[in-house]
């Protein structure tokens, strides 16, 4: 179990606060404006993203890791290239859906935190399609395991992603459907139960 700022030694009990906390941080990251200010498509700013949302919680907040990390078969960016790969990244276009699925792709590729990417990146692209696109993804309607399943696909083949699971939407519902963070009540059930995060 990772080492928190909040001495909890309990993973299933770290989930449940980690997810109140996080959801707190992203609808006052929404409230209060503060990402309308940020360059979209940038370590820079998912770095912000990532340090705002989890600052309670991990001294490595918005800190790139030092250590490899896999789940499942997949081993993300090992840390020897990752600085490089996040450069690149950056420098990535970001002018069609394509491409920005693309992007985002990378970006989970390469995982930079060693904790929390999933969370902060998908808040990444939902900036980056605002911008450029004038949409975003509506994640109540994403459901969790066909989200999880084609993001484990993705480093082969990203178009799932694309045409079957992020249909973007012109303009959130309400503010819940970004901080559901990823999928609706499907999602919640099983993050509780199993101890799944997403
Ligand atoms: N096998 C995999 N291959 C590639 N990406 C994956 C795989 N499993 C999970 N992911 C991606 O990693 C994210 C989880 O990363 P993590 O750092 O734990 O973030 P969080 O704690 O916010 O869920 C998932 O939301 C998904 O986007
Ligand atoms: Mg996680």
């Amino acid at each position: 179990m990772l080492k928190n700022k909040l001495n909890i030694d309990n993973s299933s009990e770290l989930a449940n606060v980690k997810e109140k906390i996080t959801k707190k941080k992203a609808l006052e990251l929404f409230d209060k404006k503060m990402l309308e200010t940020l360059e979209t498509g940038t370590f820079e700013t998912l770095k912000y993203i990532h340090k705002f949302l989890f600052d309670e919680i991990y001294d490595f907040a918005g800190k790139t890791r030092n250590e490899n990390i896999a789940k499942g078969n997949f081993r993300f960016t090992p840390v020897m290239y990752l600085n490089p790969a996040l450069e690149n990244i950056d420098k990535m276009p970001q002018n069609t859906l394509d491409e920005i699925i693309e992007k985002y792709v990378e970006m989970n590729v390469a995982h930079p935190f060693r904790e929390g990417n999933g969370r902060s990146t998908r808040i990444w692209l939902d900036l980056i399609l605002k911008k450029e696109l004038k949409k975003v993804v509506d994640w109540n309607k994403v459901d969790k395991d066909d989200y999880l399943l084609a993001m484990e696909r993705s480093p082969i083949r990203d178009v799932e992603i694309n045409n079957d699971l992020i249909n973007v939407y012109p303009q959130p519902r309400n503010k819940t459907n970004i901080l559901d963070l990823g999928c609706g009540k499907k999602f919640h059930s099983n993050l509780i139960n199993s101890n799944i995060s997403c």
